[in-house]
């Protein structure tokens, strides 16, 4: 289970998130909605661990944060806001961003295998497939047959990571590279934007089959509630100006796509 107790996110001095408590638990998917600017993917990167977010707990001045009852993000258990991006990506958590990053002269089978390496030292490697096991060439393989899957021009597979991707080949490879690592753990900033139709669909719906068959918690963050129809949301969170507002079930969010946020 991901648990967040009273989480206050400032950037540059500035506080962006306000007392933030939220779980999501094995097999759960959480919707996280909000109007632009409201914090939602500061809620993302602080829960990945950019370092340019500065977490604090509502109760305890930032000088108190080592000490042990004062932890503000906890994944199955274990603190994990005192750790680093790379070590919480090994605990399980994955984002795949609203604005992906392209990396011109990284490969993407050579970036998908280096990782892929580097976790399946990982006792509680999750892949359906043995990374000891696996050469280089059955890794492609793998690799292609979920590529497929997503419907992913495989022309793309033998480019640099992104680079030059239109805005909606970038969200397929984030989904992508999450198939390929099987995280515990899944935040999905605004997956949709920037998909047609067909290809929200397929995304959508490969993102459920995963998560409910290895029991993945996945917090998916939107402004729609059409990504809802393929990807149900267990529970609908309304965040507004750094504060959750509300809580509910999938009726809030189509409430929220009739009414907008003023009425609710
Ligand atoms: N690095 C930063 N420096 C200054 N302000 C920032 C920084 N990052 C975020 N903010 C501010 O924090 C607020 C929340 O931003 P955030 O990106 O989390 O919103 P959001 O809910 O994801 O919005 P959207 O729906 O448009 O994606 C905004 O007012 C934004 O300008
Ligand atoms: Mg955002």
């Amino acid at each position: 289970m991901i648990e967040i107790k009273k989480m206050v996110v400032k950037v540059s001095g500035k506080t962006i998130l306000d007392g933030i408590n939220l779980t999501v638990k094995p097999g759960e998917v959480v919707a996280i909605m909000g109007p632009n600017g409201s914090g939602k993917s500061t809620l993302a990167y602080a829960l990945a661990g950019h370092p340019k977010y500065e977490i604090s707990n509502f109760q305890f001045p930032i000088s108190n944060k080592k000490k042990k009852n004062n932890w503000i993000i906890k994944l199955d258990g274990k603190r994990i806001d005192d750790k680093s991006p790379d070590e919480r990506a090994k605990a399980g958590l994955f984002l795949a961003n609203q604005y992906p990053m392209s990396i011109p002269g990284l490969g993407i089978y050579s970036f998908l295998w280096q990782t892929w390496k580097k976790r399946s030292q990982i006792s509680d490697f999750r892949s359906q497939k043995d990374p000891k096991v696996m050469s280089l060439v059955e890794f492609r393989k793998y690799v292609v047959e979920l590529a497929q899957s997503l419907n992913l021009n495989l022309e793309l597979l033998g480019r640099s990571l992104n680079d030059g991707f239109s805005g909606g080949e970038k969200k397929k490879m984030e989904i992508l590279q999450m198939l390929v690592f099987s995280p515990k753990y899944l935040v999905l900033d605004e997956i949709d934007s920037g998909l047609d139709v067909d290809a929200l669909k397929i995304i959508a719906q490969s993102v459920a089959k995963v998560a409910k068959e290895k029991n993945i918690g996945v917090l998916v963050i939107t402004h729609y509630n059409r990504i809802l129809k393929y990807l149900p949301a267990d529970k609908v969170v309304i965040l507004e100006k750094g504060k959750i507002i509300k809580t509910g079930g999938k009726k809030l969010a189509e409430e929220i796509e009739e009414i907008g946020y003023g009425k609710i």
